[in-house]
């Protein structure tokens, strides 16, 4: 971050100085979890609902932070504010307001948004340095905590915006305003509590409509609601599409995906056409790859580099369709990250390709946060999943507070020969599906956050078939 006194700090964010010396400098990063902070660094203490980050505030100063922003008083070097959110809002937004030549781009959507600025950022960062946030720090507190990390030397930020309500998207877009607005998809995703998928359309678009006329407006010309944001901005639009005859500047065609769904396409742009194949899995990351193809072509990319970037980039975030495969033969889908109804399809797409030659079973867990159309999304989900490839899933195994809708909705299916298995929790699905998997099975593992079945997914894969 760039380096500002602690009077600089109380004086940005309105707060007031305690225990310190005014003319001592934050010059190291801005952390909310203590074990975290480190030298010359700035501790933002928020009580969550398990602990109450003030009775870390000394703990943090000790690990060398040089102060402590903190709702109430603690006994080290602090700065007092109302609200921290806010506060490292105001930071936020002093220091992009210091640094007027990094270019800042944000992404968001119902699905997709970790690993498109997973990939955006890979590409960006051969343009110049890039802060990209780790993972999915992508609300009030992430979103501004990662603008911090922005120096002097940055030149892109490449940022993840979500939103769980009407105004969420616009907030971030003030800490950080964007010139460069990427909006993948309106999906599922927290629809209950947006209450449908026009809310959700109004919420993510806010990212459209704070782009400045000088601006870059990515959209999906694939998604209805994503390409209706054409007429919400003042920026400049530019869409990208996947689909067969599309006229989309930025464009996939001839996708095809390998034994492992990993896609191979030829990207399409007005300068030319290229190659690539992308190291990810799942026909979904298609889409995912054009929108940071627009976006980089924007920043100025040539097309060799994007294809090549495409073509280099990994999976920088954990449990996104990381595919194992086991000694045995058996191969593990781990998409545990999260779940909803988009992305549980895009998941059983890439497991009835991947299994073609053998058997696919699910461990599919519970989508949250799909209010009153709860019960209907895991009913159809279920069903789904007992049409996949030629005769469904050898194996549903249904875990938690949803089992029985998803199980209902594969019964539905009448020609649907596959087992249709309830478990209470990951260690249960584990020992139903343990003396049902042969060589050449592939399982896919997921769920909602709130689910946890990373570690089902790890007991599998560390499962070596001896
Ligand atoms: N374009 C897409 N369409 C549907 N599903 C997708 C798409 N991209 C990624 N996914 C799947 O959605 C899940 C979440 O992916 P990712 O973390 O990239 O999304 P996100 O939008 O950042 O999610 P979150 O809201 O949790 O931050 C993963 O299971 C991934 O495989
Ligand atoms: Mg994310």
């Amino acid at each position: 971050m760039i380096p500002l006194s602690l009077a600089q700090i109380a004086r940005v964010t309105g707060g007031q100085l305690c225990h310190g010396d005014p003319d001592a400098v934050v010059s190291g990063e801005v952390v909310i979890d203590s074990r975290r902070a480190g030298p010359g660094g700035l501790f933002a203490a928020v009580a969550g609902e398990r602990s109450d980050g003030h009775d870390f505030a000394a703990a943090a100063v000790a690990a060398g932070a040089a102060a402590v922003l903190a709702t109430r008083p603690v006994t080290v070097p602090s700065v007092l504010v109302a609200d921290v959110p806010a506060a490292l809002a105001a930071l936020a937004r002093s220091v992009v307001d210091a640094l007027p030549a990094v270019r800042i781009a944000g992404i968001t959507g119902s699905s997709g948004k970790t690993s498109t600025k997973d990939l955006a950022a890979q590409l960006v960062e051969r343009l110049g340095p890039t802060i990209a946030p780790a993972g999915s720090y992508n609300n009030e507190f992430g979103h501004p905590l990662t603008v911090l990390r922005a120096d002097a030397a940055t030149r892109y930020l490449v940022l993840e915006l979500s939103a769980r309500g009407i105004g969420h998207i616009a907030y971030l877009c003030r800490v950080a305003p964007p010139r460069y607005g990427v909006v993948l998809n309106v999906g599922h995703a927290h629809a209950g509590e947006f209450g449908g998928l026009d809310q959700v359309a109004r919420a993510k678009g806010e990212l459209a409509e704070a782009l400045p006329a000088d601006g870059v407006a990515i959209l999906n010309a694939d998604d209805p609601r994503v390409l209706a944001m054409a007429e919400r901005t003042e920026a400049r639009v530019v869409t990208f599409s996947s689909a067969p005859g599309s006229d989309a500047p930025v464009r996939a065609v001839d996708i095809r995906l390998d034994d492992l769904g990993r896609p191979s396409f030829t990207l399409l742009t007005p300068e030319g056409s290229a190659p690539v194949t992308l190291r990810l899995h799942g026909a979904h990351n298609v889409p995912n790859a054009l929108a940071a193809a627009a976006l980089a072509r924007e920043l100025g990319m040539d097309l060799d580099g994007i294809a090549d970037g495409l073509g280099a980039a990994v999976a920088r975030s954990r449990w996104r369709m990381e595919v194992h495969q086991r000694p045995d033969g058996v191969t593990v889908i781990n998409d545990a990250y999260n779940a909803n109804p988009e992305s549980v399809r895009a998941a059983i797409d890439a497991l009835a390709h991947l299994a073609q030659g053998g058997r696919a079973f699910a461990i599919l867990g519970h989508m949250a946060e799909l209010g009153g159309t709860s019960r209907a999304s895991h009913e159809d989900i279920g069903e789904y999943a007992a049409r996949i490839g030629d005769s469904g899933l050898a194996g549903l195994i249904a875990v938690g507070e949803e089992a029985a809708p998803l199980l209902d909705g594969a019964r539905r299916v009448r020609s649907w020969t596959g087992e249709a298995l309830a478990a209470p929790d990951g260690a249960a699905a584990l020992e139903l599906l343990a003396n049902r998997l042969k060589p050449s099975d592939v399982v896919l593992v997921k769920a909602s956050r709130a689910a946890h079945l990373e570690g089902v997914a790890a007991a599998l894969e560390g499962e070596a078939g001896q």
